[in-house]
């Protein structure tokens, strides 16, 4: 439920910005599965001017930025993330002209664009790699990670260490026209750029500088943690068991997260510190804590990432009050300072609708979680689709896969094809995505009633609750820089906190993670609040009855409340 003050906000308003916050401190950036957000032409994919279409809900939701997964030449093995020229626009995706058209729409709705750089590997049909892979002479040998590897007992060639493949099998490639192997993280399709290499480093600043000059807002770097691996390549320690593609389980000492990685970063991030515009550098890391978080954001010198993901908030399976609020807490704590970005969802991982849903409350808990987002203190990620609700389609039968690792994995890894289904439009034939009878991947089933256009009619759908909560973010204050003080802490299942500012004002959250309701009281005292009342912003399900501050507010299963401290 909103109330009035605040029904009428939700459309396109510019940011407002207090002065000196860089414009992604506060912002909404929506992730665009560029295969399947919309097709302009007919063919089974989305496009860029797919994108350029939907602008305009873009705006209507209220997003600050959008970040577009690969779009360049690419042999499409793993959807996009194997470039093959980065400097370039697949034709199935468009052009270099519909590109900056779409630069030029975006902005016309203050809506920034972000490209997805993957610096960690090329796909083999680089012409870097095509070239390495032909002599131990070219020029470009050296940009890749290549070993002669070992001999075994039997004096037959082996690679030289026992790294595996993120996505199963060994590291490593042989290649008989140089004798050697390359590494290769993830498919065997993506050799490994060789951050060692100073060339590399100067080719990606170039390929950033391209992408800068034509109007774009920043990157989100893929595997970033993972740039430059141990340059003696040495052995992984086995830690016990098995994955789910078979492999042993092995520590990542030597080929994640080491120091040399950290030194690439700050020397991307002052370049793109002499550019206008406060380019921002989103990175996908995944990291066990918050302190290892502030690590790529360069810690107390803050000179690396801006926004490196907080993986471990989101891709929790389990809806716990303690653990958000842990998790809450370590970032204030220990970010020293620097924004945390959350997210809920990516292209990589089960939709948060399967995860925390129970089958029976699954919007009220998606509203939790969304109010969850958009009242922390952060920049946060909104993965398409999620505004409404989609949910993991993965496919029952190994012979409709499409994603290589879920066909070399299955069953036990099933792909990640569940949640790169196409966005829901409406109700038509393939929910608006595409005038094709063959998308590239099928509509997930459930689109006739979870779509776009449906939940734009539908008061308490969960799009409008987004709408709402993002409107609300944008016009307050406390709830884009408020410090954060938790409220109730010792509770197990009602998440509550203030958003507080310097002059002691603010807004009250409460969220109850459980399916029975819950009775909380609330001082604002605590927190520092100045104010006698609570105005009720949005509560859902339904209207709540307003109470004082440290009287009783009973919360129903799975309610979400946000209150202004007047
Ligand atoms: C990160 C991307 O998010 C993921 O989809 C891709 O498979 C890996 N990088 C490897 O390229």
């Amino acid at each position: 439920m909103c109330l009035a003050a605040y029904a009428g906000a939700a459309s396109a308003a510019p940011a407002a910005r207090p002065a000196g916050d860089p414009w992604w401190q506060h912002a909404v950036i929506y992730e665009i599965y560029l295969r399947s957000f919309q097709d302009s032409n007919a063919d089974g994919v989305g496009d860029l001017n797919g994108i350029t279409q939907r602008l305009d809900y873009l705006a209507s939701l209220g997003v600050d930025a959008i970040w577009i997964t690969p779009f360049f030449p690419s042999p499409q093995i793993d959807f996009g993330y194997d470039v093959a020229d980065y400097e370039g626009v697949d034709p199935r995706f468009g052009t270099l002209a519909d590109f900056d058209r779409l630069v030029a729409e975006a902005r016309k709705r203050q809506i920034r664009v972000l490209v997805d750089l993957e610096l960690n590997h090329t796909s083999d049909q680089h012409q870097w790699f095509q070239d390495a892979a032909r002599s131990r002479r070219s020029l470009t040998h050296d940009l890749y990670v290549w070993s002669s590897g070992k001999p075994d007992a039997a004096g037959k060639r082996r690679p030289p260490n026992n790294w595996v493949s993120v996505f199963g099998g060994s590291a490593w490639e042989y290649v008989p026209a140089v004798e050697q192997f390359y590494y290769h993280r993830y498919f065997r399709q993506e050799p490994d750029l060789n951050w060692r290499n100073p060339k590399v480093e100067r080719s990606m600043a170039d390929v950033m500088r391209f992408w800068l000059d034509r109007g774009v807002a920043g990157f989100r770097l893929g595997a970033v943690t993972a740039l430059v691996e141990d340059a003696r390549l040495r052995d992984a320690a086995p830690l016990g068991g098995r994955n789910a593609q078979g492999d042993p389980n092995l520590s990542d000492t030597y080929t994640n997260n080491l120091p040399e990685t950290h030194a690439v970063l700050r020397r991307l991030r002052k370049m793109l510190d002499h550019y206008p515009g406060e380019p921002v550098l989103i990175g996908e890391t995944y990291v066990k804590s918050a302190a290892q978080l502030s690590a790529w954001y360069g810690g107390a010198r803050h000179d690396e990432l801006q926004l490196p993901m907080d993986t471990a908030f989101g891709f929790a399976t389990r809806l716990d009050a303690r653990e958000f609020r842990r998790r809450l807490t370590e970032a204030s704590a220990e970010l020293r300072g620097s924004q945390p970005l959350l997210l809920l969802d990516n292209h990589d991982h089960p939709r948060s609708w399967d995860r925390f849903g129970d089958g029976t409350h699954n919007t009220e808990i998606a509203k939790v979680l969304a109010t969850l987002l958009c009242t922390s203190r952060a920049a946060l990620l909104l993965y398409q689709g999620e505004e409404i609700g989609q949910s993991t389609s993965t496919p029952a039968r190994v012979e409709d896969v499409r994603d290589p690792i879920g066909i070399t994995g299955w069953p036990a890894e099933k792909g990640r094809d569940g949640e790169r289904t196409p966005m829901q439009w409406d109700a038509s034939a393939q929910a608006g995505f595409t005038a094709s009878a063959r998308p590239w991947l099928p509509v997930s089933p459930g689109y006739a009633t979870t779509n776009v256009q449906a939940q734009r009619s539908e008061s308490e759908s969960l799009l409008n609750w987004y709408r709402q909560l993002i409107a609300l973010r944008r016009g307050d204050e406390a709830l884009r820089s408020g410090r954060l003080v938790m409220l109730d802490p010792a509770n197990l299942r009602v998440l509550s906190y203030a958003r507080v500012t310097p002059d002691g004002s603010g807004i009250i959250v409460s969220l109850n993670m459980s399916a029975q309701a819950q009775t909380v009281t609330l001082s604002t005292l605590a927190a520092g609040l100045a104010g006698t009342r609570f105005r009720t912003l949005l509560s859902s399900p339904g209207e709540f009855s307003v109470v004082a501050p440290g009287t009783r507010l009973t919360l129903p299963p799975y309610g979400a409340w946000v209150a202004a401290v007047e």
